[in-house]
């Protein structure tokens, strides 16, 4: 990895890209981007909201524009959005302005992680492990598309996963 550079972590819900970003931004001095949360302060509201009044689409956009935003920059550690990887727009964009680790998790944990969760509009189009499933299928090969080096967090605590994680940077 180009310490110069950004780090930035891909995955999907529940992969622990903010967890184990913040403390991979700890560890290497980086300043601490999470997309969906600079979305939230931006426009005052929650994801689940933006979702509800603009649809899918009206959170992509304003997904994309935040991370041309962040990239434009250097030193950051940015946890995307599970599904920033969808746009090739966003692909090329994470592509050239950083080292992309993708987090890797199985459905089961993040059943069970999110088992609580009520912030993911997703998790609410139906049964949650079909939808699950169902993202996984077509975004494994986009995660791969974009990703420098996979991660499997598997069953590690956030410390955990970073300290491995920070081994293999
Ligand atoms: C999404 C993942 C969420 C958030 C939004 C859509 C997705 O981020 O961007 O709910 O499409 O997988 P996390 O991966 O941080 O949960």
């Amino acid at each position: 990895m180009n310490p110069a550079s950004n780090l930035i972590l891909v995955g999907p819900m529940g992969a622990g890209k903010s967890c184990i970003g913040r403390r991979l931004a700890e560890r290497y001095g980086l300043r601490l981007a999470d997309a969906d949360r600079e979305i939230e302060q931006r426009t005052g509201t929650s994801v689940a909201t933006i979702f509800e009044c603009e649809g899918e689409a009206g959170f992509r956009a304003r997904e994309r524009a935040t991370l041309a935003e962040l990239l434009a920059g250097e030193g950051l550690l940015l946890a995307t959005g599970g599904g920033a990887v969808l746009d090739p727009d966003n692909r090329a964009l994470l592509r050239e302005r950083g080292y992309v680790v993708h987090l890797h998790v199985s459905v089961d944990q993040q059943l069970e992680r999110l088992a609580r969760d009520r912030t993911r509009p997703l998790l609410a189009r139906g049964d949650r492990e079909q939808v699950l499933r169902e993202l996984s299928e077509q975004r494994a090969p986009l995660y791969a598309q974009v990703a420098d080096l996979r991660f499997d967090t598997g069953s590690m605590t956030a410390a955990d996963a970073a300290a491995h994680l920070a081994d293999e940077l």
